[in-house]
């Protein structure tokens, strides 16, 4: 599988790959372990998929790419699953609607629950029995599979989030974080020289597909704001009309600001004077130091050209965080949310908010899809889609890499998207 193949090397310790396994099944259940059944069905907006069908759809993915090529004698758990629970691949067959995964009452939470054994049990299995010969084979997919399990990990939390924020309870995922309000160090710029320089996954380790292959950039000289843009910058941006001005936006945002009367970040609340903002602990006072997230690629957009700056490439972010160690906010770190800066030099690099970028999300010089159904993950994306580095709160400790892209539409506003501020040098 051209995803990983040729870049780690799959030593076959079977143990550790059970471990680190076991860590990412355990971890998922873990993360809808303080939800009713009731919240797991939801269905809040058609990019919002309920918790269950995660649960399951990660599960199908273990069962179809590895348990039945791979797995002598497997029994597949529920034929038919696999029009439940596919979630776009076209090789692999007709699948239910995306926008109406939250019609789906059954099969229930608790038979979700014995599917996701099942499978478990039978990968535990696989790793234990797989012949030498098809192991690299298999561990180079276990990768995969585990990469994916982080990316629903994080939808989870990201969903589950919009389903509450639709409840006038405004329910709190779990119970308020501790407050650790700080003043956020003053907005400084880094300077960097640019020049021909080389992007993309390169060595030993993991990697999506399209984060390859490696290759050359010419950057002009290039500053980058050394931490995200705070709460209060951007209720200045509102305060000085900036939702009702069109000559800070792209004319595709302006028409999305109209089209849904946004005046504020997603989760943003006035009352009077006040501002408050909904988190996966409930609703908050806002703090004028932590980072403005759920702002879609055209609000960050439109808030650089107001503060007379623009957001980063690409280019220009990996090149910047490619020494940097991969530490910062995530979700492992337990407050889900973004938190103020701290300290000197180029913070929140990674963790807090997926940082928009200015580029588009495309395939890089000489890439080539895998064939077959694994193609599809990543490749057929690369249309009207903008790229977001460096990882959430919300995103699994260990997930993310300098090299690595996200990407949603520039009207996404459900994904943690935060804004970082560069200029010309
Ligand atoms: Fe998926």
């Amino acid at each position: 599988m051209a995803l990983a193949a040729g870049r780690t090397a799959h030593a076959e310790n079977r143990d550790a790959w059970r471990a680190r396994f076991m860590d990412c099944r355990v971890r998922s259940e873990a993360l809808a372990a303080p939800l009713l059944p009731e919240d797991m069905v939801v269905q809040s907006m058609p990019d919002v998929s309920p918790t269950k069908w995660h649960l399951a759809h990660v599960t199908w993915f273990w069962e179809t790419f590895l348990l039945a090529p791979y797995l002598a004698g497997y029994r597949i758990f529920d034929p038919a699953y696999n029009h439940l629970f596919n979630s776009y691949y076209e090789a692999i067959g007709p699948r239910h609607p995306r926008p109406a995964r939250g019609l789906l009452s059954r099969p229930g939470v608790a038979e979700i629950a014995r599917y996701r054994a099942h499978v478990t049990a039978a990968l535990e299995r696989l790793i234990a029995t797989v012949d030498a010969a098809h192991f690299a084979a298999v561990a180079s997919l276990i990768d995969l599979g585990l990469a994916h399990e982080e990316q629903h990990q994080e939808l989870i939390l990201m969903d589950i989030k919009h389903v509450f924020a639709q409840n006038p309870l405004k329910p709190a995922y779990r119970s308020p974080a501790p407050k650790t309000a700080r003043a956020a160090p003053s907005l400084e710029w880094q300077n960097f020289a640019g020049g021909l320089i080389e992007i993309g996954h390169e060595g030993a380790g993991f990697a999506f597909d399209n984060e390859g292959p490696r290759h050359k950039v010419w950057l002009e000289p290039f500053r980058l704001a050394t931490r995200l843009v705070a709460n209060g910058e951007y209720l200045a941006f509102v305060a000085d009309g900036g939702y009702r001005r069109p000559e800070f936006w792209l004319s595709d945002g302006w028409t999305a600001v109209n089209a849904a009367d946004w005046q504020a970040p997603l989760y943003w609340q006035r009352d009077g004077d006040r501002w408050s903002e909904f988190t996966l602990s409930g609703l908050a006072p806002l703090d004028p130091f932590a980072p403005v997230v759920h702002v879609s690629h055209y609000e960050a957009d439109a808030f650089a050209r107001w503060a007379g700056r623009r957001l980063p490439a690409e280019a220009e972010w990996e090149i910047a965080a490619t020494e940097l160690p991969v530490e910062g906010n995530f979700l492992d770190d337990g407050a889900l949310h973004p938190r103020a800066a701290t300290g000197e030099g180029l913070a929140q690099m990674f963790g807090d908010c997926w940082e928009w970028t200015q580029s588009a999300y495309a395939p890089y010089p000489g890439f080539r899809a895998p064939a077959g159904a694994i193609g599809e993950y990543n490749g057929k994306f690369m249309s009207g889609q903008m790229v977001l580095k460096g990882g959430c709160a919300v995103t699994p400790s260990g997930h993310v890499r300098a090299s690595y892209r996200n990407f949603f539409p520039p009207a996404a506003r459900w994904c943690f998207g935060g804004i970082r501020l560069a200029e010309d040098g």
